[in-house]
């Protein structure tokens, strides 16, 4: 049923670790009573958002813990302060899950989203599925028919499928709508969940950075019909600065270069 969300002012990472001492290094679990099938990845991009992060760890854990899920999660750090590119980071997520585990499913993650209900279960289903279908913050309806952005589950044929997200969004905006177009192209069919699915987003100001908004996503997105077999995982390029393994989560550190490419190594 419904989980009640609260901010407390005090809670500490450390707090988060204490409640959650089954979960293996670098944010792993298995259930210890039963085999699970399912084998989840949450793949969070991420770059300063400390705060969120702690609760929605303090919420996330126990939660997939409670639906006796095989999971992990991954925090994908951009490096460095360029604008941050939030499908691209998703594509690297996936990459380095998948080196990691034989995922069934891969949950795509925004930082600051906390399932709201039990009933939301981080499982895949046989059409990619947009988990975040109402928010707070959009007055628990979504924005337009499309929006596929906060939470989506795919397994790794979807995904691939599909090729992957675009790497070319670099700001806030657009890129959501580009994997709406690259579902449609692929030819699925969106499958939003009708039971409650609802997703928070707390102000808790002071701690979200904004991101520039992305002036040609128009532009880019009328052309996706033409490039998203050339724009996604088969041309993903990227390079690992550190994978660092906390208690309950891995730490991936990638240069993922500028909108004029990646630097070569001096
Ligand atoms: C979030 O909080 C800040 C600072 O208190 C405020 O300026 C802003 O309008 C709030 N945003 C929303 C969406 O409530
Ligand atoms: C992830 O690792 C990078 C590089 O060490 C570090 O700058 C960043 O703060 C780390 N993020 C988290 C959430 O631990």
């Amino acid at each position: 049923g419904p989980i009640h969300v609260t901010f407390p002012a005090k809670l500490t990472m450390e707090e988060v670790e204490r409640k959650n001492p089954l979960v293996l290094e670098g944010g792993k679990y298995r259930p210890p009573d039963c085999q699970s099938t399912h084998w989840t990845a949450v793949i969070i991009p991420h770059r300063s958002r400390e705060i969120h992060l702690k609760y929605l760890l303090y919420y996330l854990h126990p939660f997939l813990q409670r639906q006796q899920l095989n999971y992990g999660i991954y925090i994908i750090h951009q490096a460095g302060d360029y604008t941050f590119n939030r499908a691209k980071l998703l594509n690297v997520g996936f990459k380095e899950a998948m080196k990691e585990e034989d995922w069934n499913c891969m949950f795509f993650h925004d930082v600051d989203l906390i399932p709201e209900d039990d009933r939301n279960v981080y499982t895949c289903d046989r059409y990619p599925k947009h988990a975040s279908i109402a928010m707070d913050k959009f007055r628990y309806k979504l924005p337009y028919k499309t929006y596929f952005g906060g939470v989506s589950a795919l397994t790794p044929d979807q995904y691939l499928k599909m090729n992957g997200f675009p790497n070319t969004y670099w700001g806030w905006g657009g890129e959501d709508d580009d994997i709406a177009v690259r579902l449609h192209l692929s030819h699925y069919v969106l499958f939003k969940p009708t039971h409650i699915h609802n997703q928070i987003q707390k102000n808790l100001s002071g701690t979200s950075t904004r991101n520039k908004l992305y002036c040609y996503r128009f532009n880019l997105l009328a052309k996706t019909r033409r490039t998203w077999k050339q724009d996604g995982m088969n041309s993903l390029e990227y390079r690992v600065l550190s994978k660092e393994y906390h208690r309950l989560f891995t730490n991936i550190t990638v240069d993922i270069g500028t909108d004029k490419g990646l630097k070569p190594l001096r």
